[in-house]
C-alpha cells in the first residue's frame, strides 16, 4: 500500500478528487493515510474527515508566536508526517513553502500542484495573474503543472505533468478559475499515476 499524506489550507477540492479516485478504484495500492491542514476553517477538512482519513491541524502562528524559525515549524511538521508511515507528499492548495527542514525528510517524494504553466506566475495568485497578463495580451493561455519539490524554489521543481488551459474572451476571473480546477482535478491524480508507475519500474 502506498501512503500519501495530503496537504491543503482551504477548499481541498483537490484533496476531493484524490479522495474519489482512490474510492473509485482509480489509483489501485494507493490510501490517502493523513490529511494535513495549516487553516483551522479550511472546508478539506470536512472532506477528509467524510472519508474517515485522519486530520492534523498543525497552525504555524504558534511558532511565529513564540520566535521560532519556520524551519523549526517545518522539522516537527516533517516528524507528524513520518509517524503516517507515509511514502508520498502531496500538496493540493497548500499555502505554505517548505524550507529544507522539511524536504530532505521526503527526497523526492513531494508532489505540488501549481495553477500555471513552467516558469509562469509562481506565488499565491497564478489564476489571477494569468488572467491580469490575457487582458492586457501578454498571453493567450494559461494552465496548471504538478511539480516535484526537491529544493526550497517556488513552484518551479522538475515537471511530472502539465496542460495548457485556454483562456477565452469572454471569461471571468471565476469561470476561467473554474476551467482551471477542473483541469487540476484530473492532472493531479495523473501525475500521482506517473510517479508510482515510474517507482514501480525502478523496483522491477
Ligand atoms: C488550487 O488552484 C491550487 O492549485 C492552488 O490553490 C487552489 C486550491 O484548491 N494552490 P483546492 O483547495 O484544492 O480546492
Amino acid at each position: 500500500m502506498v501512503n500519501l499524506a495530503v496537504l491543503i489550507s482551504g477548499n481541498g477540492s483537490n484533496l476531493q478528487a484524490i479522495l474519489d479516485a482512490v474510492a473509485d478504484g482509480d489509483l489501485p495500492g494507493v490510501k490517502v493515510a493523513l490529511v494535513v491542514s495549516n487553516r483551522k476553517d479550511a472546508y478539506g477538512i470536512q472532506r477528509a474527515f467524510k472519508h474517515g482519513v485522519p486530520v492534523v491541524y498543525f497552525p504555524k502562528l504558534p511558532y511565529t508566536n513564540a520566535g521560532r524559525p519556520r524551519a523549526d515549524y517545518d522539522a516537527d511538521l516533517a516528524r507528524i508526517v513520518q509517524s503516517f508511515d507515509v511514502d508520498w507528499v502531496i500538496q493540493a492548495g497548500w499555502m505554505h513553502i517548505f524550507t529544507n527542514a522539511f524536504i530532505r525528510v521526503f527526497p523526492n517524494r513531494i508532489l505540488n500542484l501549481h495553477p500555471a504553466l513552467p516558469g509562469m506566475f509562481p506565488g499565491a495568485h497564478a489564476i489571477a495573474d494569468a488572467f491580469a497578463a490575457y487582458q492586457r495580451g501578454a498571453i493567450e493561455h494559461t494552465g496548471v503543472m504538478v511539480h516535484l519539490v526537491p529544493d526550497e524554489a517556488v513552484d518551479a521543481g522538475p515537471v511530472v505533468a502539465q496542460e495548457a488551459v485556454p483562456i477565452l474572451p469572454d471569461d471571468t476571473l471565476e469561470t476561467l478559475e473554474a476551467r482551471i480546477h477542473a483541469v487540476e482535478h484530473r492532472l493531479l491524480v495523473s501525475a500521482i499515476k506517473t510517479v508510482l508507475h515510474i517507482e514501480n519500474l525502478r523496483n522491477s
